[in-house]
């Protein structure tokens, strides 16, 4: 620890991650949460981490949409390595499931004009046991910049979680000293929130270009719900530190998996919209429902999340209905265009039917009184012209989502 300590002191003239990635929120796929650390290839060949799921995984991005679409980055997560390293301690991929090691697949994935992304933690091993970063640091960030990865997801498993504060920096240093473009996903915050320890968020948003604040996100609504509560607590006012090169990260999307209805599907995709939130699809490209397929594309949600202002959406206010009958959210996210916003109502209720909440924009802080050109936006469809004082209707499916766009005239 006396070498990263000592180095950290040098790090601290640099004040701000400035690799010039990350200037929208990254889009792409992660193996993680649908696939885990399936490493089974004899009895489940074709959903083991290998190289063929992959791969399959970046043709069907290219074939089918998804990467005209903005999902670029193709992320192995954790479960690649051997469980040895070489005779320098360098790290090994599994052999036989990655055979031809990670230089073929970035190689395959860069000619498909795609990003490729690859897994490590800043402990001495990682979550699932394998050889994890601590000591190696610098070796191993050369080792993955030879490898031509774009992006390294950085864990924090069995690491002292004080040392988030001067390991992760040191690992973005030598990031940027191997001279390759990496974008930087941390786990930094998150594993200071595990210990309840006071997080620097300002030095979390200035060290990585993406920080997952929350807890892994599990394929249920609950877990949907828990991490937009977490998001709308705001809690160290985080959401004011983002905007492009640093995004708070809510995990990825689970949009096509078995755990959401379709209205679920739509909040969580349009709320990662509203947060401008890193949209990583972890789902089974080669079987997903049409209707979540086209939800992961649609372009009007995903401008929306790709706004170049980069602002997190805040909560405004949680209205519970009569008899606790439900919950109504109301979130705001200021976009790049001068005086216009979106503004997403939930609904966490399951009972029964959509409901209507009435409203004004100007109750909403829209206030510009020439008014407002008020579009919904997963249809594109104009809802109508509001001036602030004016009656504003939005009906939300129970547990659903009504979003738009409002523009001043
Ligand atoms: C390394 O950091 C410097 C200073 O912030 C920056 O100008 C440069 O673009 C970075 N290089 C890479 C490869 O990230
Ligand atoms: C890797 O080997 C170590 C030491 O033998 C063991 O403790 C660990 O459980 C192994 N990890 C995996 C993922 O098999
Ligand atoms: C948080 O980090 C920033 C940037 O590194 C630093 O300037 C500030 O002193 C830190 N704040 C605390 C309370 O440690
Ligand atoms: C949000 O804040 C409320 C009230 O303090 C708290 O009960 C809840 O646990 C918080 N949610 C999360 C996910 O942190
Ligand atoms: C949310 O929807 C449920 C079911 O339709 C409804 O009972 C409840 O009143 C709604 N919540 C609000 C705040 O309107
Ligand atoms: C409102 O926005 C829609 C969609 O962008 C556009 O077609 C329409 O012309 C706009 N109307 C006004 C009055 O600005
Ligand atoms: C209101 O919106 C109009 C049209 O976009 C703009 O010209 C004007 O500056 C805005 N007024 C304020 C107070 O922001």
């Amino acid at each position: 620890m006396k070498v990263i300590i000592s180095l950290c002191l040098f790090i601290g003239a640099v004040s701000a991650l400035n690799n010039g990635l990350a200037l929208t929120p990254p889009m792409g796929w992660l193996s993680w949460e649908r696939f885990r650390c399936n490493v089974d290839c004899v009895n489940d060949p074709h959903n083991c981490i290998s190289e063929n799921l992959i791969l399959e995984m970046a043709d069907i991005m290219v074939n089918e949409g998804y990467k005209d679409a903005g999902y670029v980055y193709v992320n192995i997560d954790a479960c690649w390595m051997a469980n040895y390293t070489d005779e320098n301690g360098g790290m090994v991929p599994d052999p036989k499931r990655f055979p031809n090691g990670p230089k073929y697949l970035a190689d395959k994935i860069h000619a498909m004009g795609m990003k490729f992304g690859m897994y490590q933690d800043f402990g001495h091993i990682t979550c699932l046991g394998y050889p994890g970063a601590e000591f190696h640091l610098e070796q191993y960030a050369y080792q993955f910049a030879s490898w031509e990865i774009d992006l390294l997801k950085f864990d924090g498993c069995n690491s002292v979680p004080r040392d988030g504060d001067t390991g992760y920096p040191v690992m973005e240093f030598f990031l940027n000293k191997t001279g390759r473009q990496i974008l930087y996903s941390c786990e930094w915050p998150l594993y200071q929130l595990f210990k309840q320890e006071y997080i620097n968020y300002t030095a979390v948003a200035a060290g990585c270009n993406t920080w997952r604040a929350y807890h892994d996100i599990q394929d249920s609504w609950d877990s949907v719900k828990e991490t937009l509560d977490f998001w709308g607590n705001n809690s160290g006012n985080f959401a004011s530190l983002t905007g492009p090169g640093s995004f708070s990260d809510p995990d990825m999307l689970i949009v096509g998996d078995f755990g959401l209805s379709y209205d679920q599907q739509r909040v969580q995709m349009g709320m990662w919209a509203m947060l401008s939130a890193p949209m990583h699809m972890s789902v089974d490209l080669r079987n997903i429902d049409p209707k979540s397929k086209a939800l992961l594309q649609n372009r009007n949600v995903i401008a929306l999340n790709q706004d170049p202002l980069g602002y997190t959406a805040r909560r405004l206010l949680v209205y519970t209905a009569p008899r606790n009958q439900g919950i109504f959210n109301v979130w705001k996210k200021v976009l790049y265009q001068q005086g216009s916003y979106a503004l997403a109502f939930v609904n966490y209720s399951d009972q029964g039917t959509p409901n209507t909440y009435t409203t004004t924009l100007g109750q909403l802080g829209l206030t510009n009184a020439s008014g407002y050109n008020v579009t919904e936006i997963f249809s594109g469809m104009t809802v109508g012209q509001f001036r602030p004082q004016d009656e504003f209707k939005a009906t939300v499916n129970p547990e659903g989502i009504y979003l738009v766009k409002c523009v001043t005239m």
